[in-house]
Order: structure tokens, then sequence, then C-alpha cells
């Protein structure tokens, strides 16, 4: 049977970044609210809104202290449900992202669990004892440093967060831990939402805590074996699924599995007692990468991340894979990048043909069959802002990287981190000249000089990226597009071209993602029309000759075999 999530395209808010109603410099519900429309004529049918829930804001909403109420930065339950509705009328569906690897340390959970031993919610948590002072193992947390936190008063206890200290995980081996976000996840499902990004849940079970993991480094290190994708997790994910989709069948379950490739995202979205598992997978390993040549020394010595670009050697591979590990199943998710990454044009853009390539790109990427998720300002080019601050960053590791730097020094790591870090990939939406670029009438949260592309300006120009997406995600709607098969043809490096079929109709999509011509010939289609073409596309001697960057997407009403 058909799903909604079949045809699902769908658009990330970061809603404090999206539009401020307040005028507090922060983005919140009302203002998300109020650009409804916006979001409708891009031509999506889905919208995943960051974490609102009331939240310390350690880590941006994703540390949770009450998960039946709206954080008041981001509004009130009456707005939320106001939110619901319009997006309802507009034939829009909601998800939320849903927080259950770990709470706030403010969650009244863990603050009773803190009193005592014997607190109620002690087993909510994950603790242990230690004779000596040492931290109970060397498993490092995804936010530097270990794991594990000393209890505040009680010697030699310690809890386990394998992201933020504020942010403990939940002992989800515990029965009642499992009940108890069955019954969060329902009290929104019941309210009406279509359905949730279950962050981190890979991270659900955890392996004996009674043991290091083998490394030659001293000190923490990251362990994921000991901490990602254990068996518990199937076990503890569809136990939860399943009570949700009792309430509302159709509910869309989009896992975020950070370290997850084909095989896993198979596994997650896979069931043997029916749908009772994700609908789809986010990872990080969604496309291929590779190290630039041209690495900074520097960089490479404070030991941050390496600068990447696709690996369009990789690319036809991966894609092969993701589309067939998942077609028994469900369909792949279709993005470049996300609030844990940097923005689209700033990774994978040629700066020499920007608009180009960003055209060529969406290309390639959403004609594929599965599901788009375009984050916020993508459909405008947006780069990472640049940050002038270390503290900008909102980032412990980063902050403490100043101390060590000389004045130069600053500059430069300023400025590489302002590329490759996920906090100037966060920027208030820029929507017109006015002041704040529309955001707010109050400085935003994010301060930046960085000049960007507005709504408005785009808005006036049709050839401008803004319109292209319009053009691009409505024919995504198509049938042949959102169901059609998929079948990838073989091309030379940094050409890559594919078919989709369906009912007797295909289309060819071709695309070059090299700043070099290059030509193509395919018999099966020199009589097809064109739908559409990007950059600069001839076509002489029965052969396609594409610019740099170009790209070309034809129909035919015909299968190409016959
Ligand atoms: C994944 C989220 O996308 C990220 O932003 C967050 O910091 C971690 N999970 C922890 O919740």
């Amino acid at each position: 049977m058909q799903q909604w999530y079949d045809n699902a395209i769908i658009y990330q808010v970061y809603p404090r970044s999206f539009q401020d109603s307040n005028n507090d410099g922060l983005g919140d519900l009302e203002g998300l609210l109020q650009r409804l429309d916006y979001i409708k004529k891009l031509g999506v049918n889905a919208i995943w809104i960051n974490p609102v829930f009331t939240s310390p804001q350690v880590d941006n909403g994703y540390d949770v202290s009450n998960y039946f109420n709206i954080d008041p930065h981001f509004g009130s339950m009456a707005t939320m449900n106001a939110l619901i509705k319009r997006a309802h009328e507009l034939d829009m569906h909601i998800i939320l992202d849903f927080v259950l690897n770990h709470t706030s340390d403010q969650h009244p959970w863990f603050q009773d669990a803190l009193k005592s031993p014997k607190s109620l919610f002690r087993d909510y948590y994950i603790w242990e004892q230690t004779k000596n002072g040492q931290v109970p193992n060397n498993w490092g947390s995804f936010f530097g440093g270990s794991v594990w936190a000393k209890h505040p008063s009680e010697k030699n206890t310690y809890y386990f967060h394998l992201f933020d200290q504020h942010m403990p995980d939940l002992n989800w081996a515990n029965p009642e831990v499992r009940q108890a976000m069955i019954e969060v996840a329902k009290y929104w499902v019941e309210k009406g939402v279509d359905g949730l990004r279950l962050d981190a849940f890979i991270h659900i079970a955890k392996a004996n805590l009674h043991q290091d993991f083998p490394s030659s480094e001293k000190g923490a290190v990251i362990a994921e074996p000991m901490y990602a994708n254990l068996p518990n997790v199937v076990t503890y994910l569809q136990e939860f699924i399943n009570e949700l989709r009792k309430i509302n069948p159709d509910l869309f379950i989009l896992g975020e599995g950070a370290s997850a490739g084909p095989e896993l995202a198979a596994l997650y979205t896979r069931s043997n007692r029916g749908n009772a598992l994700c609908d789809g997978i986010v990872s990080f390993r969604n496309l291929p990468k590779e190290r630039l040549a041209d690495q900074d020394a520097l960089a490479m010595k404070l030991k941050l991340p390496a600068k990447e670009k696709l690996d369009l050697a990789q690319l036809p591979e991966s894609i092969v894979h993701w589309q067939t590990s998942l077609a028994q199943t469900t369909q792949p998710t279709l993005y470049f990048s996300n609030h844990d990454m940097p923005r689209m044009a700033t990774a994978y853009g040629d700066s020499e043909y920007l608009e180009r390539s960003l055209k060529t790109l969406a290309t390639m990427q959403y004609l594929q069959k599965g599901v788009p998720i375009i984050y916020y300002g993508e459909e405008l080019g947006l780069q990472n802002v640049e940050l002038e601050r270390f503290t900008a960053f909102q980032d412990q590791t980063v902050t403490a990287l100043k101390t060590q730097l000389s004045g130069r020094e600053q500059t430069a790591v300023l400025h590489y981190l302002s590329q490759t870090h996920k906090t100037p990939a966060r920027q208030p939406m820029p929507w017109d000249d006015t002041v704040n670029q529309g955001f707010s009438e109050h400085e935003p949260w994010l301060r930046t000089a960085t000049k960007q592309v507005t709504v408005a300006e785009e808005e006036e120009d049709p050839d401008s990226l803004l319109n292209f997406y319009r053009q691009l995600l409505h024919l995504k709607q198509q049938e042949l597009f959102a169901n059609g098969e998929f079948r990838l043809l073989t091309a030379p490096t940094g050409l890559l071209v594919y078919e989709r079929y369906l009912a007797g109709k295909s289309a060819l999509i071709v695309t070059n993602l090299t700043r070099e011509s290059v030509s193509y010939s395919n018999d099966d289609w020199t009589n097809a029309d064109i739908i559409y073409t990007v950059g600069q596309v001839t076509l002489a001697d029965n052969q396609w000759h594409l610019a740099p960057w170009s790209s070309i997407v034809l129909k035919q009403d015909q299968l190409p075999w016959l």
C-alpha cells in the first residue's frame, strides 16, 4: 500500500534560525507558521523541525528537560497546535525531532536520580562506581573527553553521557525507560504529528561497561563498537515503533543513524513483523567524500576535521549501493547537508561556477529514487557564514583552541572553521533587505557580517536557484520521479548518468559534475524530449556536449531498451 511518505519531499527547518516573530533574536514556531506558504510554494510536502521541547539549550534543544511542552523561546503548545493544523490544511506533514538516547541533566528524572541511589529514577540512567577515582572505562564522548561525568556529591560515582555532560544517556536496558519513552512519543503522535526523526537512536544499546576499548592512545577514545549499532537497538526500536504505529499506522519514522552505511540502513528499515522499523535513515555516510589535496597545515596540526569534497570516482558505486540495499524495504534519503554539517554550497559547490554547479548537483541528487531532504536556505544557495569569535561556534573544543594560538593563527583558524564547522551552517534565514535581512528586528542569536543572498532577490529572478528548486521539486512530485525504477548507466568519472522508468515512461538524467567539458552519447535517447537543461548543452553528431557543470534531463513515452 502506498503511504504518504513514499512521495515525501522534506524541508528541514532549524527553528531558531528560520523566522523570529517576537523580536528576541531567536526564531520561533510562530515565525515558522507565518512562513508556511513559502515552504509550500517550494513544492515540499513535509517539514522536519529540529527539537523545540523545553530545554536549557546546552545543545540547541537536543537536551530536553520536558518532553511534554514547548520551550518558551520557541513559543507555546497553542502555537504548535496551530502549526500542525495549518500545515495539514496546506497538505503538508510535520516531522518532529525526537531525542530518545538522552535527556537534559535538568530533566526531573535525572534530578531525582541524582538525589539518592535509591531514587525510583536512578536506573533510568547509566551509573558506575569505581574504587580509586578513575573513570570506569576509556570510552570517549562525541563531544570530547570521557563518556563519564562525576556525580556532583557521591564519591566515585559516575554517569554516562555520549554527548555533552549535561546530556546523560537514558538506560534503555530498563523496561521502565522504554515504556516511558513510548508514552512521550504517543503524546505527540496523538496530537497529530505525522512523523518522528529519531535522534541518535543507534546508540540506545551499550556494550558491557566493564571493559576498555582497545587503543594505543591514552585517555578517552571514540569507541563506536561499544555504543553504536549493537543488536539490542533493533529490539528496542521495534517495540517502540510498534506501539506508535498502533495509534497511527502511517507514522513516518526517519532514523538518524550517524554511522550507518547502506547495510545498516537496510537493517534498520527491514522488519519481519510488518512495517515496524524506520522508513528512512539519515547518516553522515550518505555521500562518498575524499580529503582535499591541499589541506591546511595549521588545521592538521590542531587535528581539526579535514576539508573534503565529493569523491567522484566512488559516487556511482555509492549511489548504486544505497539504491539496491534499500530497494526491498524503503527508499533512500537524498540530501547534501543538515544542521550537523557544512552547507551544501560551501562543501560541494564550485566557486567558479557556483549557481550552475548547485543546480547540477541538485539535479543529480534529487531526481534519483528516494526522499529529498532540503536543508533550509539550500534553495537560495546559502553558504556557511564567517564567524569572527571563537565563542560564536558554541563549542567548548573550539573555544579552548583560542588560547593556544597567536593572533594571526586565530584569524586563520576562525576562517577555516567557518568553512567546516556545523554552527556557521545554522545562520538566520535571509528573507529580504530590511534590518537583519528580515529575520528579526533584534540582533540574531548568531551574529554574522556575511552578506547573504535573500529570498526577495531570488523571487525576482526567474533563473535564480530558488525558482530552479521550485521547478525541480515540482518535477520530482511526478510519479515517474517519485516512484519510478532507478538504473545507473556507465559513464566516465565525473559524469553521472541514470534513468528512471515507470509504466512505459522514462527519463534520462545526465549531469556533468566537473569543470571539464564532456560529451555523452546514448542511442536509446536521441529522439527524446528535453525537460530542462542547466548550463550549456548542445547536440551534435548524435552526442550531447555538456559544458562544465552542465546537465540535461530528457523524457520519452517508452522504455529506453524497447
Ligand atoms: C544528532 C543531532 O543532529 C545533533 O545536532 C545533536 O548534537 C546530537 N544528535 C545529540 O543529540
